[in-house]
């Protein structure tokens, strides 16, 4: 699998911003994508997460001190200066910005700052008032005619429950700026992606249902993908134990008519659908208003079809359209069968019967139909890796 990050050096830079633990996330983020981190902290920063977290996160010493105590170690600074890809200082306080903007160089990161000649990305973090403050402002505008890229904060709740602009932004959007400054390409850059997951919840009364055993895993690893290459994504989920994919529009669809309804809503602005949710096929004649009482002693359940979701939107839709399969042995015909049918563009089809794969696990094994007659399987592997795989496959027929 092609990942965009792998052996990119990148300096992180972490500042005394309440935000700092969120560098947490974005260096193991960065890693799990195969770059190479190296982290430099402010004094201040150390007061809010130690060095050792990052070290182990990076396997690399972290920079903190601008004059080693052992003169052995050399100049730290000015080997950073070329040593690196890209520089990336999240969080980065009011203070950082200043110093930036002015040529202060009085403790080790920002000394590197006015020394390092590698692209570099400022994540500014503060309070509402601190970002809107007209010297963080003016540095700020320095800084961009410089050249340097400063991420907008997020609005909304800050660490002192005030709501204003000045949060972290999410990991997402920092990797995706990154991935733009350093010129990977994105699969579906521009692209509008809608991604169904989970099961759905057929209603018996109110209490009971009619369910299956989708954990969802697959469909948000999907969503998760897409918004990794650079699309912008709507999930439409069914009732699941997962929390939301960060960076995704998520709609909620509990029953099929919901997700049915939901599907069509959402579908006009899509460039691709992928449905991976599993709808359920069936659901109960009629449900009744009042709980069915055990003394009733009911002895059978009627039932009648769902909405068929992916033939309903194909009379409505003309993009690439992703259906999935779920099917017992490896005999494709059945899978084959259904593409035509159903008219999807793809058919991804996957096993129930295939030990620790699939339903309710982190794994999955798949193959890829297309209705122009392509065939490709991909072996086990991690959700996510599985779902970066599909996308990679399909992506090349999106029109540019
Ligand atoms: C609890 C606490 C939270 C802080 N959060 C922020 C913040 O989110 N953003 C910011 O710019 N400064 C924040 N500050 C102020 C900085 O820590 C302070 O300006 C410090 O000197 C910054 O140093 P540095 O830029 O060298 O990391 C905070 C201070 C404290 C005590």
């Amino acid at each position: 699998m092609t990942s965009g990050l792998k052996d990119k050096r990148i300096l992180v830079g972490v500042c005394g911003s309440i935000a700092a633990y969120k560098a947490c996330d974005l260096v193991r983020r960065l890693r799990k994508e195969g770059a190479d981190v190296t982290v430099a902290m402010t004094e201040a920063a150390t007061q809010f997460v130690g060095p050792t977290t990052f070290a182990a996160f990076t396997t690399h010493p972290v920079l903190v001190h601008q004059f080693p105590t052992d003169p052995e170690q050399g100049v730290p600074h000015v080997e950073i200066a070329e040593a690196f890809d890209l520089m990336v200082v999240a969080p980065a306080t009011a203070d950082i910005l200043g110093k930036a903007a002015h040529a202060i160089a009085d403790d080790l990161l920002s000394t590197i700052l006015n020394i390092i000649d590698v692209p570099i990305l400022f994540v500014p973090a503060m309070n509402f008032r601190m970002w809107r403050n007209p010297a963080t402002q003016d540095a700020v505008s320095r800084l961009r005619g410089w050249g340097r890229r400063i991420l907008d904060p997020d609005e909304g709740d800050l660490a002192t429950l005030h709501v204003g602009v000045g949060r972290f932004p999410e990991t997402e959007s920092i990797l995706s700026e990154i991935r733009g400054m350093l010129d990977i390409p994105q699969l579906l850059a521009g692209k509008r992606v809608l991604v169904t997951a989970g099961p759905t919840r057929e209603p018996v009364d109110p209490v009971r249902f009619l369910s299956n055993r989708s954990s969802g895993k697959m469909g948000y690893a999907l969503a998760a993908a897409a918004r990794d290459f650079g699309a912008e994504v709507t999930l439409i989920s069914g009732p699941v134990a997962l929390d939301p994919v960060p960076g995704c529009r998520m709609v909620p669809g509990t029953t099929a008519e919901e997700m049915l309804a939901a599907v069509m809503h959402e579908c006009g602005s899509q460039d691709m659908l992928i449905m991976a949710a599993a709808v359920a096929d069936f659901q109960p004649d009629q449900a009744r208003d009042k709980k069915i009482s055990r003394s009733s002693k009911p002895t059978a359940l009627s039932l009648k079809p769902t909405p068929d979701i992916i033939k309903a939107v194909r009379k409505e839709y003309d993009g690439t359209l992703v259906a999935f399969s779920l099917q017992a042995g490896s005999d494709l015909e059945p899978a084959r069968k259904k593409l035509l049918d159903k008219k999807a563009d793809y058919m991804v089809v996957n096993r129930y019967d295939e030990s620790g794969m699939g339903f309710e696990t982190d794994m999955n094994h798949v193959w890829v139909l297309s209705a122009a007659g392509t065939e490709q399987e991909i072996p086990p592997d991690n959700k996510l890796s599985i779902a970066k795989q599909i996308l990679e496959i399909i992506a090349q027929d999106i029109p540019q």
